[in-house]
């Protein structure tokens, strides 16, 4: 680990839209060793909630002229989809450390690009895979890693809502835009999800899936569902939608001597005894923790800035950004085709 410094980070936002504002500027604000400098989006509105919100920043129109006129160590990345790659690649060439909103980019070409951009300016990239940071899925992986459950052979994720609806993002038809958002609830939600069956069960050899639109009225999928094979020979399955109430959340991990059920809105549980499910006398249910969602954004930024200052490792890289990428553009590439996707790695 590198030593620690007493440094103050600059920090500028490209994009300061719900996730800007829920997470990254009230993250910074928190912390003692940053200082919010200026952030640029093209939108009115956005000047006037950040300057009520976080007053005393620079407000920009355009990323290329803030990032031309003031001087940063660290930039967030909050753009929708379809900018997060030029932006990522901007900022690491003015010389700064990039954390990115999910998904990484929109294709894997752009994906290397930014990795290429990150090694040649040496400065680091994270993407901001939420949900690895929340207590009940770090349990899951510390459980994993000492073999609590046994031979783990399947894991299920599950992550619904309505949609990003008015209220949540700014500005919501970014979301439904295909040339704007290039995916539907997979490419926003799936990644989520295939980042946290990557992060436990590890590299996936083969995708099978349907993306499909079924109840909006939209021009990219609001529901999808995911068949994995892990190159462990483990098998995994991923359910995304933006049309439910959020019923079950979370991720259930199945393994030879437990099972472990992370229920995003109930507890983390875990299942052992020596029966099977109807026996009940001989199988125990125990509860782990009651919040297992605390954490996450709460966590985020602070977790970030001790990256960039040498405190913490770097997990959730470009390589993870690209490996859940890859996985998502196999997934549509599947439902396209009607066939089995075979990945490289
Ligand atoms: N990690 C998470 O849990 C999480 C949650 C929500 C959203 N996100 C991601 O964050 C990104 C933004 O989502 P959101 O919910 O904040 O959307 P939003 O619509 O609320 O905000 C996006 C903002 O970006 C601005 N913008 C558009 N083009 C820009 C450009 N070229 N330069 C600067 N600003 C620009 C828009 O004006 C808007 O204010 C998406 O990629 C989304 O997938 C991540």
């Amino acid at each position: 680990m590198t030593k620690a410094s007493k440094k103050t980070y600059r920090v500028g936002i490209i994009g300061a839209g719900a996730i800007a504002q829920g997470c990254h500027l009230p993250g910074y604000k928190k912390l003692d060793n940053v200082e919010l400098v200026a952030y640029a989006d093209p939108n009115e509105e956005r000047h006037a909630e950040v300057e009520e919100l976080f007053p005393g920043m620079k407000g920009y129109k355009n990323y290329k002229s803030m990032l031309a006129k003031e001087k940063f160590d660290v930039i967030s990345v909050c753009t929708p989809n379809r900018d997060h790659a030029k932006a990522t690649i901007a900022a690491l060439e003015a010389g700064c450390h990039v954390l990115c909103e999910k998904p990484m980019a929109t294709t894997l070409k752009e994906a290397d690009a930014m990795a290429e951009a990150a090694k040649k300016a040496r400065k680091k990239l994270m993407v901001g895979f939420t949900h690895r940071l929340m207590a009940g899925p770090q349990a899951c992986k510390e459980m994993l890693q000492n073999k609590q459950l046994g031979k783990p052979f399947s894991i299920r994720v599950r992550f619904a809502h309505g949609g990003p609806y008015p209220g949540w993002a700014k500005d919501p038809e970014s979301f439904y835009n295909p040339k704007i958002a290039a995916g539907g609830a997979m490419l926003d939600m799936g990644i989520h999800a295939i980042d946290l069956a990557l992060w436990l069960f590890g590299p996936v050899k083969s995708v099978m899936a349907r993306a499909v639109t079924l109840v909006k009225k939209i021009k990219v999928d609001d529901n999808a569902l995911l068949l994995l094979q892990f190159a462990n020979g483990s098998l995994g399955s991923i359910e995304v939608g933006w049309t439910s109430k959020p019923g079950f959340t979370g991720v259930e991990i199945y393994g030879t001597e437990g099972s472990l059920i992370c229920d995003y809105m109930k507890g983390l549980f875990l299942c052992g005894g020596k029966a099977s499910a109807g026996q009940d006398s001989v199988t125990e249910w125990k509860t782990l923790d009651k919040a297992p969602t605390k954490g996450g954004w709460e966590t985020e930024i602070a977790h970030w800035i001790d990256i960039v200052d040498g405190k913490a490792k770097l997990e959730m890289n470009w390589k993870a950004g690209r490996a859940a990428l890859e996985v998502a553009l196999a997934a549509y590439a599947s439902s396209k085709s009607g066939k089995e996707v075979v990945l490289d790695t």
